[in-house]
């Protein structure tokens, strides 16, 4: 049994299943959302015995034992009633976060695309640049700080423009807890910084520090999606509208870009599949610029990134490959 952890406006998890149904393997979802409200799910705990089942909406129940494989996407968090009282709220989502954990614990035995705690860690940028330069690849020069001196230092160093992205999220917003969704106010892009722009932002720094980064002047964007040892690669042509050219995402409709499938060099094939390995990973979806100098940099890596889009455009046989790796965990045929 397969077990796919994600939440209702997850396609890509209906076209896995798709595949999965294809090679008779047994599966299941489970949206995240659902519990406790629509979903149900019981871990009985003795010194000899050891339950744990989750009842999903259809009224089928998964046994956690059986469950050879989890595919963990990005689930949405539980969603509470809206009857809870207000000073409830709090107590109530930290009793459904840690059931939720308990769950996964006891899954433990499954093989996990990608492991919960590996994702965490793998998704520091700072983290996956110094990986992917001790891995060879070539990285574009980057300061993270909150000192303008060392940042004005760094910016006066490089004889080309400099970025500035954010590593920890690209949405503004608020809201009052974990449990209610972000209400965006604003998106932040990279961006290009000149003299001012420049300026002003250094002052800030000690309100909140920044990533700064040579900016490579590029040919392509290129997305690399990685399922176990097979790696997928899509080449995004960034540079043929104007407000797509420093942060592609910026275009009114991204997808209009023209994709194709890319032939990396074996070299830097190789090196996105060993970064991949070293996170103790088997998913990721990397993101590559090939630069102007036909040099290939490498900018970072998502665990759980999307890649739909990819195969609709291209037609790289991602849900594919990702079904036959979880299907490779040993799942038993339905
Ligand atoms: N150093 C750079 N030089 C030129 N372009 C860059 C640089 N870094 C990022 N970009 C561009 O910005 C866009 C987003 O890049 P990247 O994936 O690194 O950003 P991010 O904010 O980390 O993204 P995500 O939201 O996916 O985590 C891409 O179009 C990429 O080519
Ligand atoms: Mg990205």
């Amino acid at each position: 049994m397969i077990l796919i952890v994600s939440d209702r406006k997850d396609i890509q998890a209906y076209y896995v299943m798709v595949e999965l149904d294809t090679l008779g393997i047994a599966h299941s979802l489970f949206n995240v959302a659902d519990f406790p409200t629509k979903s149900s799910v019981s871990q009985v705990l003795g010194n000899t015995s050891d339950h744990c089942s989750i009842t999903v909406d259809g009224g089928s129940i998964i046994r956690a034992s059986d469950v050879t494989a989890v595919w963990y996407r990005k689930p949405d968090p539980p969603k509470m009633r809206q009857d809870i009282d207000p000073d409830e709220r709090e107590f109530t989502f930290h009793e459904i976060h840690s059931g939720v954990q308990g769950l996964y614990d006891a899954l433990g035995h499954a093989r996990w695309m990608n492991p919960i705690e590996q994702v965490r860690i793998s998704s520091n940028k700072l983290k996956q640049l110094r990986l992917a330069a001790r891995l060879g690849m070539q990285i574009p020069r980057t300061i993270f700080t909150n000192d303008e001196r060392e940042a004005r230092k760094f910016v006066d160093s490089i004889d080309c423009k400099v970025v500035y992205k954010p590593i920890g999220g690209r949405y503004l917003g608020t809201r009052s807890g974990p449990w209610e969704e972000l209400i965006v106010t604003r998106e932040i892009y990279t961006t290009l910084l000149d003299e001012s722009t420049i300026d002003a932002g250094l002052q800030r720094l000690s309100m909140c520090p920044a990533l700064l980064q040579q900016h490579i002047e590029k040919a392509l964007d290129i997305r690399v999606t990685v399922v176990g040892d097979k790696a997928f690669s899509a080449e995004i042509h960034s540079q043929t509208t104007p407000e797509t050219t420093i942060d592609w995402r910026r275009g009114k409709d991204p997808s209009a870009l023209e994709h194709k499938a890319h032939e990396l060099p074996p070299h830097v094939e190789r090196q996105c599949l060993d970064l991949v390995k070293s996170l103790a990973l088997t998913f990721g979806a990397i993101d590559l610029v090939k630069g102007k100098d036909g040099r290939y940099y490498f900018l970072e890596i998502n665990p759980n990134g999307q890649y739909g889009w990819v195969e609709d455009l291209t037609g790289l046989a991602i849900n594919k490959a990702i079904a036959g790796h979880l299907a490779n965990s040993g799942g038993r045929r339905s």
